[in-house]
This record gives C-alpha cells, structure tokens and sequence, in this order.
C-alpha cells in the first residue's frame, strides 16, 4: 500500500519540525526561550482581536459562514479591492497549495529563486513539476536572471516580495519593467506575506498590477503583522476567474470562526497594529545597527527579520545560542553557510540576543 504513495511526495526532503520549546527547557535546564526563529510577532493578539474571539468562542459549535463575507469586505474596504478579488484560506499556506494545485501538474515548468521560502519547492516538487531554481544577486532576487530563464513551457513564476529569509525586496521599477517582459502565458504568484512591515515607496504596488489586468497574484497573512499566527489564516487577491478557481478548488470552511472574527477586529482596530509594527521596525534598526558595529555583514530589512552573516559557521552559532535559550534560523538551509536570520522580538529578547551573539563571536575570535 505503501508503494501507491505518489513518487513525487516521497522524493522530497523530510520536514524537519526541530525541537519543542518544552524539549529545548528540559534538555538545556532554561526556564525562558526567546523563540526568534519563526518571524513571528511578539505584541500579539491585539486586545481587540482576542476580545472578538472570546466573544466568538460561544459559536464554535456551527460552521464558519462558507463564503467568509465579512472578513472579505473588511480587508476589501482596507485595500480597495471588491471582494470578488479576494479569497481566504487556513493562512498563507494554505493559499499556496491551492495555487499550485490549480498551475501545477506534471511536467509543468516552474521557475523559483534560490533561497527563498521552501514551500514554493515542495508544492512544486509534489505534483511533479520541473523546476528551475534561479540564482539571487547579491542576496536579492533579480528580476533580468528570472526573465532569461523564461521558456514557452514556463506557467509559474514564485516570487517571495519581501524576500524570506534575506529580507531584502524587489523594487516597484524593477517588477513593472519584470511585468513588461513578461509572456502573457506565465503567472506569478507575489507572496506578500511581510508585506505591512515595509514602508518604502519603492515597494511594488502589486494591487495596482492586479487591477490593470496582469498576471499577478498577491498572497498575503494575518500571521505576522496583524500577529495570528496560530490561527492560521491567509488570503489571497486576484482577478476574478483565478479567485473563482481558488475557490473551486479549496476544501469547504477552510479557516476558522475565531480567525475570522479576529481578523475582522484587528482590521478594524489599527491603532495596536501599528504601534507593533512601528516598535518591530524601530527595535530592527537597533539590532541591525548593533549587529553591524560587531562586524557582522547585515542585509537591509523590510520585514519583522534580519539577515546577517558572520565570519563562522552558521550552524555552530546557532546551536552555541539554542544552548542560552535563544532559537533562531540558520543559513544554511538556504545554502547561506554563514548567514543567520533572527526574528524581531521583545527588546529583552533582542538584548539577550546581542549579548550571547557577542560573546560567541568574540569566543570563537580568540581561539
Ligand atoms: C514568505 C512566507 N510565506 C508564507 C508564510 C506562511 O504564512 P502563514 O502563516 O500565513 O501560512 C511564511 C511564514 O513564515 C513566510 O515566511
């Protein structure tokens, strides 16, 4: 039986889950674990968001409206976009898969950075796509290095915008000149998730792209900013006929009723919602500017992360730190042997952080 497993699941990588804060406790006698490798955000839930779920909990007994409405206009009215171009799902993730299940089928040609959220892969890999992996520039995806990759047999584009793990973006000149060129019988998926911690004009309006009829589709979360990420819900925003086929294509109630009230308040509510993204950008430029005066080589950020790199191994580094308590991303799953990503957390978290880094630098340096 096990044999009927398809052979393009089975071929890829195994998950690797790491251990759990209750393991990492025991295992290292700790009683705190600042948790800086998920990018998650650390002022959340919003008061407003809890006190709708709360209210909510009371309900949990029927199924979510089918067609989440509600949530849908509010993001709508948010984004000035009609709710005919948006379509939810259990968080970012759960958008994706449904993309690449309505793009992907054997033998379609995908292209996919290097380096950047592993999911794109997977999804890819897993209905037996051919994938071409595309190298960054200079730790940025480069738009003219995925343009020459393009083939008549190309369908789907995966864009990561802010980039996970660099953190770096692709600039609004760069992705309409990226546009331009592009065939009309390619898609691209924008995976926006970071997206509310950037406050640069030179982000891409994506939307605008959308509503002009382009080949785009914008995913984007409540995990990070709006900070729900257990909650797990996602959306995304397209032209109509693709949000129709998301919907065709997803399981029924595919997120939740407390999700769903909450999101609605914290939409509702912004003013929690920017003090933490203002406190996360603030406290990133700190460490990035105290990461730098260490000698570490930091990447600019427009997310809740930064990317560094320091003169050792990543791997040893990280480990030296799980050992403080202190978890974060090690490079070398993207093939960044000597590059780190650590989430924004709580300023006594961001200092314990420096200090441990400090010190393991510093050992390593006199050896
Ligand atoms: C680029 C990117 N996309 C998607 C996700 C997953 O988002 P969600 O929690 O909404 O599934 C993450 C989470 O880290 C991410 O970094």
């Amino acid at each position: 039986m096990v044999d009927e497993i398809r052979r393009t699941i089975k071929n890829l990588p195994p998950y690797e889950h790491g251990k759990t804060i209750k393991e990492l406790k025991k295992e290292f006698g700790l009683d705190k674990i600042a948790k800086l490798c998920f990018n998650e955000n650390p002022y959340a839930p919003y008061p407003s968001c809890l006190k709708a779920m709360k209210k909510e909990l009371e309900n949990l007994n029927y199924y979510p409206d089918a067609n989440y409405i509600e949530l849908k206009e509010s993001i709508g009215r948010k984004l000035s976009v009609p709710k005919k171009n948006i379509a939810l799902s259990h968080g970012a993730v759960g958008i994706l898969e449904i993309l690449s299940k309505l793009f992907i089928k054997k033998g379609t040609e995908v292209i996919i950075p290097e380096s950047t959220y592993g999911l794109y892969e997977d999804l890819s890999k897993g209905l037996g796509a051919v994938v071409k992996e595309v190298p960054l520039a200079s730790d940025r995806i480069n738009v003219e290095v995925i343009l020459d990759q393009i083939t008549s047999e190309t369908k789907l584009i995966w864009l990561c915008n802010p980039h996970n793990p660099t953190g770096t973006i692709i600039n609004g000149n760069d992705f309409e000149h990226f546009l331009n060129q592009l065939p009309e019988h390619v898609w691209v998926v924008v995976d926006e998730a970071y997206y509310e911690f950037t406050n640069t004009e030179e982000f891409p309006n994506t939307i605008t792209t959308i509503k002009e009829g382009k080949n785009v589709i914008a995913v984007r979360t409540f995990s990070k900013a709006y900070g729900m990420a257990g909650l797990r819900l996602g959306y995304a925003i397209a032209d109509q006929v693709i949000i129709g086929a998301v919907k065709q294509a997803s399981q029924p109630f595919n997120t939740n009723k407390a999700a769903l009230v909450g999101a609605k308040a914290v939409l509702k509510d912004g003013s929690y919602f920017e003090e933490a993204v203002n406190k996360i950008n603030n406290s990133k430029k700190n460490l990035i500017s105290e990461l730098r005066s260490m000698g570490c080589q930091v990447l600019p950020s427009h997310t809740n992360f930064v990317f560094f790199r320091t003169p050792y191994p990543a791997d040893e580094i990280s480990e030296e730190l799980l050992q403080k308590g202190i978890m974060v991303a090690a490079g070398s799953r993207w093939n960044y042997d000597r590059g780190i990503r650590v989430s924004i957390g709580k300023p006594e978290e961001n200092k314990k952080f420096l200090k441990e880094l400090k010190r393991i630098i510093n050992k390593k340096k006199n050896k």
